[in-house]
């Protein structure tokens, strides 16, 4: 395993295996990597010949007061994890080596971007397409892998490969989580024990959403997100539920009749539990009933 600091190097790499015929695989991270990002880096294993991990906290999507300055970091640790998952190159670029000179270009993918996550974090979803754009262009692969966890970035992303005919295939792979159903993420380094147990709610509303849906046949979404965050302030009052949406996987606009409705649906929340704000989401197949 190699580490590659330079955008430079890293193209004429991957040049050289895309030349070879060789496939090449990105599991882009911001590094603290945990059994998520292990699981990623394995599925990119079976599908192709060179897999390479990016680790870049990228300043660009954090909002101004959140936590990009006390974002875990530990570079020795990662590099272990990525050795063991068979990971051929780490990318490792320092922040005036992705953002050097004065850029005047961003992208961003209108309408979905500002819906859930990017209405309590403006500006967040520029980021992230315009860094994984420029990971893409650097590290040239036929396939990117990333979590279910984050939904929303799957959405925005799949939206800007295709608007863009971006000669990637985006693959998404299931969340993973602690034997209570958290999610797991490296921002739950921040939580205490008793805060990760408490945050164990989050997935159990999830699923209690879905079991609604498909088992008690509630049509009203309103029913269902009411029923979920009573269940929420009654087990974990010191959690507090930020939103709890019901959307279609597409445009993720939300749905109020599911009666209606054949397709996937993400239910999708977002909440602080202390100073540590988690999200979370299930996603499952629906048919309409008329
Ligand atoms: O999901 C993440 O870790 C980040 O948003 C990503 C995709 C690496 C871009 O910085």
């Amino acid at each position: 395993m190699k580490v590659v600091k330079e955008i430079s190097s890293m193209q004429e790499i991957s040049d050289y295996y895309r030349c070879t015929g060789k496939k090449i695989a990105l599991v882009p991270t911001m590094g603290f990597l945990h059994e998520g990002h292990t699981s990623l880096m394995l599925n990119a294993r079976e599908r192709a010949g060179i897999v390479i991990t990016s680790i870049f906290v990228n300043p660009t999507q954090f909002g101004k007061g959140e936590d990009f300055g006390k974002y875990p970091r530990d570079f020795l640790r990662d590099s272990h994890i990525c050795e063991k998952a068979g990971v051929d190159f780490i990318f490792y670029p320092e922040v005036d080596e992705m953002y050097k000179g004065n850029a005047l270009t961003a992208i961003t993918v209108n309408k979905i971007s500002d819906k859930l996550e990017g209405s309590f974090r403006p500006g967040h979803f520029t980021g992230v397409a315009t860094v994984v754009t420029k990971l893409l262009n650097i590290t040239k692969p036929h396939t990117i892998h990333l979590g279910s966890k984050d939904a929303q970035q799957n959405v925005v992303l799949k939206k800007m490969i295709s608007d863009l005919n971006i000669d990637t295939e985006l693959v998404v792979c299931p969340t993973i989580r602690e034997d209570n159903g958290l999610a797991m993420s490296s921002r739950n380094t921040y939580l205490t024990s008793e805060q990760k147990e408490d945050a164990a709610s989050l997935y159990f509303i999830l699923k209690e959403g879905k079991r609604m849906i498909t088992e008690d046949k509630i049509s009203d979404t309103n029913i269902v997100k009411s029923k979920a965050a009573e269940i929420l302030s009654n087990s974990s009052p010191d959690i507090q539920l930020q939103y709890y949406e019901i959307t279609d996987n597409e445009e993720l606009e939300p749905i109020s009749d599911l009666g209606k409705f054949s397709g996937e649906i993400v239910i999708s929340l977002a909440a602080k539990c202390g100073t540590t704000r988690l999200i979370d989401n299930i996603i499952f197949e629906h048919n309409s009933i008329s």
